[in-house]
């Protein structure tokens, strides 16, 4: 695994970074087959996405991007808390994607069928390595207790499920979710940790600089083997690791 960590002046500056990346890939390395992304949730990516959808609407032949997503709230597609509704606003009606290249978890379904029915669905569409499915790209956020995806601290097993995707639930409110595994995370080309807001920042110096209790956090286990992980923080994430 290579790791980078970039620290950027601005949520601007860190998109345009990230847009770079990501168009370096779609426009340079989608030829006879699809790019496939598995998109994060939470509030963090909606600003990207924005930007995305602003400034490669026409840029990026999006039939043949892929998108799934790393995990959903167990609510209906049109909830205001839901994963989909977020990307579709701010990204998926601004651009010229097919409907058949969107695969949303169907949080409306009864999580454990749906937790199997998107493993399988996975397995069916994205090529596999070591037997299990290879993305392009996952997206990840970070959360102030150093959680990812839906798995918490106090779920952390879940991530070395043997599983793609498990049923998990927020210890504060009691929401089920369903969570892709390090099993799918940690086989991905490429993974990319995208963390903005001072709020992150404890938690991701004692991750990047392995501090005291650093591996108790479900964020420290994302470790793609064979493939890259990328930290992309603004300065007030970024902020502790400058103070090393
Ligand atoms: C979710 C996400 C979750 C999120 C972090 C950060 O469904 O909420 O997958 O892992 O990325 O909680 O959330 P914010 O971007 O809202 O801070």
């Amino acid at each position: 695994m290579t790791q980078t960590i970039k620290i950027f002046s601005s949520l601007d500056q860190l998109t345009d970074y990230f847009l770079l990346r990501i168009s370096d890939h779609l426009l340079s390395k989608i030829t006879d087959r699809f790019f496939s992304i598995a998109l994060s949730g939470g509030s963090t990516p909606r600003a990207i996405f924005k930007l995305i959808s602003d400034e490669y609407k026409n840029k990026i032949d999006w039939s043949k991007v892929l998108i799934f997503w790393s995990d959903e709230r167990c609510v209906t597609p049109s909830d205001e808390q839901s994963n989909y509704r977020m990307a579709h606003e701010t990204l998926l009606k601004n651009i010229n994607i097919p409907e058949l290249n969107i695969y949303r978890i169907h949080g409306e379904n009864e999580p454990g069928a749906e937790a199997k029915r998107y493993s399988e669905l996975v397995t069916r569409i994205i090529p596999l390595v070591n037997n299990i499915p290879r993305f392009d790209l996952i997206l990840l956020g970070l959360g102030e207790d150093g959680h990812t995806v839906s798995i918490f601290p106090y779920n952390i097993q879940l991530f070395n499920s043997d599983k793609l995707f498990e049923i998990s639930e927020h210890p504060v409110t009691k929401q089920k979710r369903i969570t892709a595994t390090g099993r799918l995370i940690n086989n991905a080309k490429e993974v990319c940790f995208i963390v903005t807001g001072s709020g992150k920042a404890e938690k991701a110096a004692q991750i990047l600089q392995k501090k005291r209790g650093w591996q108790d956090l479900p964020a420290s286990l994302v470790n793609p083997a064979d493939g890259q992980l990328i930290w992309m923080m603004d300065k007030d994430a970024g902020a502790n690791m400058l103070m090393c």
